[in-house]
């Protein structure tokens, strides 16, 4: 089954492909042409391998649970690396070590580090196939779990190999889980190399080297890699933005769309907020997704701009995800779906905390050990996955592939703030929108290996960005005056409580109310109170039909404690002095800054929302 080069004639293509295989002494090469032969081979391999256990037939069609090492389980930013010339140029939120000598690193893991094994050599889209807006990049993987996951989230294979075409550029993306086998030698069902991981950015040269993980955002190199870290460079470049969000349309009853797009941390509500389905109250209001992780988004020639989700699938996080709080998302991964780290049922089904509100009476747990409801162990890891194809979510929009992208009237903000954070606020302009987006902060999570408690998240892209922070704040400055009309801001967190622990918002599919009320303040349509952090809707001002939600906790969840808050703005300026000692913090933000604290200052003891 081992295909060769034959089928493309880029000559840079064949030529690197070689030299990664000199260098990594595969025992065969196989270029990916994205086949349903080619799928049915991989599957077998790993199915053959113990590592894909077939999920029931008739239940979960063409679908496998996959076990990863347990000490292979989420993105590794310790050993994250971004490697420009010159350390200022990678900043300080990222791990830098100098090319020359993290290039001699690699040497000495890469060589020879594929022997007994297959290199897949995937070619793949991010962005709709032939988009100005995609690109396209070439990843060499000895991971087939990597390249049949890469089938599913990118536009894999000859399609992507065509729009490359001869003289095209791709980005090279290099991955090994960095276990060779000698003659003979039974593999590992999930090889990895955990004390050795190394995922490695070179933003001048836009290479990608990964070696030692084979899970999720360390190992599906267009993912993060690609489409975050090196594309936000090219971004910052060429004039647009590569942003952690995900992008939606709201419908209203009378056809008029308004799409959006948001950025949450990881693990923070954006798949379930690109998926969200109308609550009641809402008749006649559609919801469409375009993207649940990654956006690329440009200044379109009216004026507006306009984005294209990156991807083509789902990696989604699966505990929380149920037929209540986003029954998209399970439509999603009805057939076709690779599991991984879920809990698997005596049926050959798969399980994990939240699915149902009565656990199975056993299961075999992520780990292959047997399980039981009380047993004092997760079922599921906290962060295992769906890995599922975008064109089974029912609420994908019809324009989700339209190669120019849809265009965006508000980009959205959030975290995980169990206090003082209020439902939602309006930036009073682009300049206050980007200091309220760069000084976001979000409570930990399964997602990556994160030891804070809180953390500030800058839109989301903390782990993300390619290059110095500050600088990409300048640029998100610079991209507010590249159009007559920029997208309004917003800042929201679904995630408040009250003294006992309780969400002090249904969040899910109630979040439509916020997303309406921003809609119409797009449109001039509705009022807003003004507070210290921005503009809020008046109890009045949102549409409550299907939801009792009284004024009075309305008005909690608006509350702002005028003290905390200028606690909460000196942290802030502590956060962002690292990048005011190197030079790198935009004089806008020392503005906005001393103005939040002006407002705090006139607001007494607490701000609460007034009666409209
Ligand atoms: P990444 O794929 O890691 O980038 O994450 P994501 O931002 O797409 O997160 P996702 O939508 O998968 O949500 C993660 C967790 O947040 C799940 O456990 C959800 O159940 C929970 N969640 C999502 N939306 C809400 C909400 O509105 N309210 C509450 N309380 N929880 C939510
Ligand atoms: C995230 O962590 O933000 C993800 C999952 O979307 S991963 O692909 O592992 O980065
Ligand atoms: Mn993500």
């Amino acid at each position: 089954m081992h295909r060769t080069a034959g089928f493309t004639d880029n000559k840079a293509l064949i030529d690197w492909v070689d030299e990664i295989a000199g260098l990594c002494r595969p025992d065969f090469v196989h270029w990916c042409d994205g086949s349903e032969e080619e799928r049915a081979a991989l599957e077998k391999i790993l199915v053959d391998r113990g590592a894909f256990i077939p999920l029931d037939r008739k239940k979960r069609p063409g679908s496998f649970l996959c076990r990863s090492d347990p000490a292979d389980v989420a993105r590794v930013e310790q050993r994250t690396f971004v490697c420009p010339e010159r350390e200022i140029d990678a900043g300080p939120t990222n791990n830098w070590v100098a090319p020359m000598q993290m290039r001699a690193r690699l040497a000495s893991l890469f060589k020879d580090c594929m022997r007994g094994r297959v290199m897949y050599v995937v070619p793949y889209s991010m962005g709709p196939v032939g988009s100005h807006m995609a690109k396209i990049g070439v990843e060499v993987t000895d991971s087939p779990y990597v390249a049949l996951s890469m089938r599913i989230t990118t536009r894999m294979g000859e399609r992507a190999l065509k729009a490359l075409g001869r003289e095209g550029s791709f980005v090279p993306c290099v991955h090994s889980v960095g276990v060779p086998l000698a003659a003979g030698e039974k593999d590992p069902s999930w090889p990895c190399r955990p004390a050795d991981t190394h995922i490695v950015h070179y933003p001048e040269s836009r290479e990608i080297w990964s070696f030692g993980s084979g899970y999720g955002g360390n190992a599906l190199l267009g993912k993060k890699c690609l489409a975050l870290r090196i594309a936000s460079v090219i971004a910052r470049d060429e004039g647009w933005l590569a942003e952690h969000m995900l992008i939606l349309g709201i419908e209203d009853p009378q056809g008029e769309k308004t799409y959006i797009a948001a950025a949450f941390p990881s693990a923070c509500g954006k798949t379930n907020l690109s998926m969200l389905v109308p609550p009641d109250g809402f008749e006649g209001w559609k919801v469409h997704t375009v993207g649940d992780d990654i956006a690329w988004i440009k200044p379109g020639p009216d004026g507006r701009f306009y984005a294209v989700n990156a991807e083509a699938g789902f990696f989604g996080v699966a505990p929380g995800t149920s037929q209540l709080t986003n029954k998209n998302a399970l439509v999603s991964c009805r057939a076709g779906t690779i599991f991984t780290n879920t809990a698997l049922t005596d049926d050959g089904d798969v399980w994990w905390e939240g699915l149902s509100a009565e656990p199975p009476a056993h299961l075999v747990d992520w780990r292959g050990e047997d399980w039981t409801p009380g047993c004092g162990r997760f079922a599921a890891h906290p962060n295992s996955r769906f890995t599922a194809p975008a064109f089974q979510c029912p609420s994908m929009d019809p324009d989700w592939e339209n190669s120019g992208g849809v265009p965006i009237s508000a980009f959205v903000f959030g975290g995980r703030m169990s206090k003082n954070v209020p439902l939602v606020c309006q930036a009073f302009n682009w300049e206050h929108g980007v200091y309220m987006a760069a000084t976001t902060g979000s409570e930990k999570t399964a997602a990556a290996d994160s030891t804070e408690d809180i953390r500030y998240d800058p839109m989301a892209m903390l782990p993300f960005c390619g290059y110095n922070m500050g600088d990409y704040f300048a640029h998100w400055l610079r991209m507010g005056r590249a159009v007559p009309k920029p997208p309004l801001i917003f800042r929201v967190n679904w995630f408040r409580r009250d003294e006992a622990g309780n969400y002090l918002w249904p969040g899910f599919g109630q979040n439509l109310r916020v997303l309406k009320w921003m809609a119409d303040r797009a449109r001039g349509r509705v009022g807003a109170a003004e507070s210290p952090f921005g503009f809020m809707p008046f109890h009045e001002d949102i549409y409550w039909k299907g939801l009792r939600y009284s004024r009075e906790d309305f008005a909690e969840l608006s509350r702002i404690d005028a003290g905390e808050a200028l606690r909460e703005a000196e942290r802030q300026r502590l956060f962002l002095e690292v990048f005011a000692r190197m030079g790198k913090l935009p004089e806008e933000f020392t503005r906005q800054q001393r103005m939040l604290v002006q407002r705090l200052g006139r607001c007494g003891s607490d701000w609460s929302l007034p009666r409209k």
